[in-house]
């Protein structure tokens, strides 16, 4: 029952790769929303290989929205099935220059995707970089919990820096604070989550591993890497059993934990949701 937001100052430091893994590892049915507004969806080009022709989801999403249909019955409709999963996925735009259409899609579709979340159907999305023309904020605003990912080198904390404050006030203002966090990319590459949650005054909820090739497998569709021989004695599929995915498990279980002391928190302290 929850809304988690994936997002990035600059860089590319594996919001998409990220967010897919989420998706994918999710303990309950999934829905995962490319609301990167750069355009070209990532996961239908990268993860599923150009095999399936996404639909135009955002737009037919923007279209419905317009003619006061239920956003409701058309995410239902231009959805695609993640194979192998129970996970299901929302294609993000196909060009940049739709971002224009969709600006005003962001705020009924964070209600339409929260009432998703209150009936058991949990939602992560890709907001991809701040600060671009389009840029999904009225959905990041809406998450149950807003996650900054970063790498932990000195150029990408450096960056971060200004873009974790103005997150931070916006969540304080909002009564919020505990709904915005940080996700590390290859903690300890050098700095670890204490360095950087001090540089950035804010917690790090989750932290997913440096794993260059099985990142690939869901960033750009490579095949597996094999599993290794103890892992075959041990019959574990290396893929499964890969520092990235028992990471990005782990991180699963932080986000989860977090969301639900934040919502606790929440309760007492507005009697309700925001
Ligand atoms: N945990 C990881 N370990 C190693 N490499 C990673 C990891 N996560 C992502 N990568 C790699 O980093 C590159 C960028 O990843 P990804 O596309 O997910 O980033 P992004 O933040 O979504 O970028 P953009 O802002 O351009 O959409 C890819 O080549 C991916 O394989
Ligand atoms: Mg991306």
């Amino acid at each position: 029952m929850s809304l988690v937001v994936l997002t990035s100052a600059s860089g590319s430091p594996g919001v998409t790769t990220t967010a897919l893994g989420l998706t994918l590892t999710w303990h309950r049915p999934c829905l995962l929303v490319e609301a990167d507004p750069t355009g070209g969806s990532a996961v239908a080009a990268g993860y599923l290989r150009g095999s399936v022709l996404p639909p135009e989801a955002m737009i037919e999403l923007a279209l419905a929205q317009q003619d006061g249909r239920q956003l409701l019955d058309a995410l239902a409709q231009f959805t695609l099935e993640l194979p192998g999963s129970d996970k299901r996925l929302v294609p993000g735009t196909r060009s940049h220059e739709q971002a224009r259409s969709l600006v005003g899609l962001w705020e009924p579709l964070a209600a339409a995707l929260r009432s998703l979340a209150e009936t058991g159907q949990d939602v992560v999305v890709d907001a991809g970089r701040l600060g671009l023309f389009g840029s999904p904020e009225p959905l990041i605003e809406a998450a149950d919990l807003a996650l900054l990912v970063i790498r932990t080198d000195l150029v990408a904390l450096s960056a971060a820096r200004s873009w974790a404050e103005t997150l931070r006030e916006r969540f304080e203002r909002a009564g919020a604070a505990s709904s915005l966090g940080v996700l590390l990319v290859g903690e300890g590459e050098p700095f670890g989550a204490r360095e950087v949650s001090r540089v950035l005054s804010l917690p790090v909820v989750a932290t997913v591993a440096w794993d260059t090739e099985n990142a690939a497998v869901l960033s750009h569709g490579s095949r597996p890497p094999r599993p290794g021989s103890w892992q075959r004695l041990a019959g574990r599929p290396g893929w499964e059993d890969s520092p990235l995915l028992r990471s990005i498990r782990a991180a699963a279980s932080a986000i989860t934990g977090t969301i639900r002391a934040a919502t606790a928190r929440l309760d007492s302290a507005h009697g309700g949701r925001r």
